[in-house]
């Protein structure tokens, strides 16, 4: 079998990113800030449609799980009782010729700070001895910074299903096995963040605990590997370039007995894009002990009194939109004579997002072929139409046919629709799809029915 090869380069992805409006960089005109990005009007649509999509498959099409949305400040006694005070940390080294500094632990990818190639053994010899960092960024709360005022920006959006387990579970009436899913901000305070949106300081998690009888984990953290590998498939990741990669006991968190990582093959190598991990009954025993609270539960019918184990699969919103626009990037030759308005005898190149069309940011492009005859119009009205049923739209009227396509294409918006002549005197129009450009006439009553039903499949 060939090996898998990334799909794209991270300098195209990010040029496109930029071009087009879907990531810049945080600050920008302050010459901006290491690391951060703001998502863009394209690039907000897309983030907004993969946790939708993650909320449909994780909440909606499901009656075992329900969401939440907990506070970024919690009690610091959370972080205590959880162990991120004590152990959520990266082993930092310090080198004493560059003054670079690495995490001891991922020198594979460190580069050093004055030949800028990578770090070598001689390097290795300048370092200093590797020190915990904690990653939690730390502030406070109200106008006294002291001790007594500490509080952390959650660096996991978990920890706030674990402290809500008992008013969940009471008020919606559960019994495990249910999931408590969440989607919101994390931050870490990461000692080398990089390469674009994959490593930030500021993220977006969608994580979801799924609360077990203990004899039953191992059942259920399958299932969930299972379920987790799908869902990235089904929405378009090439499954040559997704695995599973079980951790070794020596890297497991301190919270678990077994994790297996998802790795996709990014432009940067294979790197984590998930984590399903087994947390066994950890979280709500310390919690349990911390606050005096109860929080084993007693089954009425069995009589058995357990304190549920968590499997608990942990996704990043940024990291799975770089692994979809990384798989649905293409720059594409087209054989033969140009085919929609490139220019003759030149190569013609289009670039291409075939991104899933739940995940488009644009689902249905409108252009009227000229700008007068009652075609703009038409295309206004129909587009209104389809704006109306929450369908997301685009309104071009400038430039060659040709060029609004190529323009569509870089974004990946599934369906152009071409309104001229005949649509006014036949009532049809012209539907072009993005990944094979082929047309048909679609009639215009119909155009909504149309989209909603290729969208559905
Ligand atoms: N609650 C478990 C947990 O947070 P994790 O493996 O540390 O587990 C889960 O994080 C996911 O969050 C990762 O697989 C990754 O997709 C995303 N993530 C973690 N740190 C990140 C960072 N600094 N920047 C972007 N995404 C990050």
């Amino acid at each position: 079998m060939e090996p898998a090869v990334p799909a794209t380069s991270m300098e195209q992805v990010v040029n496109l990113c930029k071009r087009r409006g879907f990531v810049f960089p945080a600050s920008e005109i302050y010459g901006g800030l290491a690391s951060c990005w703001d998502y863009g009007p394209l690039g907000v649509e897309l983030k907004r449609n993969v946790k939708e999509a993650w909320w449909r498959s994780m909440v909606h099409t499901r009656r075992d799980v329900v969401g939440l949305d907990s506070a970024i400040l919690q009690h610091p006694q959370v972080w205590k009782t959880s162990g991120h005070v004590d152990n959520f940390s990266d082993p930092l080294v310090d080198c004493r010729q560059c003054k670079a500094r690495f995490r001891a632990d991922a020198l594979d990818d460190a580069v050093c700070g004055e030949t800028k190639k990578p770090v070598s053994a001689d390097c290795r010899e300048h370092f200093t001895e590797p020190r915990a960092f904690n990653l939690m960024f730390q502030t406070w709360m109200g106008p006294l910074r002291d001790e007594a005022a500490t509080a952390y920006l959650r660096p996991e959006t978990a920890q706030g299903i674990f402290t809500n387990y008992l008013n969940v579970q009471t008020t919606a009436r559960l019994k495990p096995p249910f999931g408590v899913a969440q989607q919101g901000k994390s931050f870490r305070n990461e000692i080398t963040p990089g390469n674009f949106i994959f490593r930030t300081r500021e993220f977006e998690q969608m994580e979801m605990e799924y609360f077990v009888p203990p004899a039953d984990w191992e059942k259920w953290f399958d299932y969930w590997r299972q379920q987790r590998w799908q869902w990235y498939v089904d929405l378009g990741l090439a499954p040559e370039r997704l695995r599973r990669r079980d951790h070794e006991k020596t890297e497991l968190a301190h919270y678990s007995n077994a994790t297996t990582d998802l790795e996709y093959l990014f432009p940067i190598g294979w790197k984590e894009l998930e984590g399903i991990a087994s947390r066994t009954d950890f979280d709500l025993k310390r919690h349990s002990e911390a606050s005096g609270k109860q929080l084993e539960y007693f089954d009425g019918q069995t009589r058995e009194r357990f304190m549920p184990w968590v499997i608990e699969p942990a996704a990043g919103v940024d990291r799975a939109v770089l692994a979809f626009l990384c798989e649905a990037f293409e720059e594409q030759k087209l054989a033969g004579a140009p085919a929609e308005g490139g220019e003759k005898g030149a190569e013609d190149v289009r670039t291409v997002l075939h991104l899933h069309p739940r995940l488009a940011p644009v689902k249905v492009a409108f252009f009227p072929l000229v700008k007068k005859e009652g075609m703009p119009e038409l295309a206004q009205k129909l587009e209104d139409e389809l704006r109306s049923r929450g369908i997301s739209t685009f309104y071009d009227q400038s430039g060659a046919i040709g060029r609004r396509y190529r323009r569509q294409d870089e974004v990946g918006t599934p369906w152009c629709v071409t309104v001229d002549g005949e649509s006014l005197a036949q009532g049809t129009v012209t539907v072009r799809e993005r990944d094979n450009m082929q047309q048909s006439r679609v009639r215009a009553d119909e155009l909504s029915a149309f989209v909603a039903g290729r969208l559905a499949g």
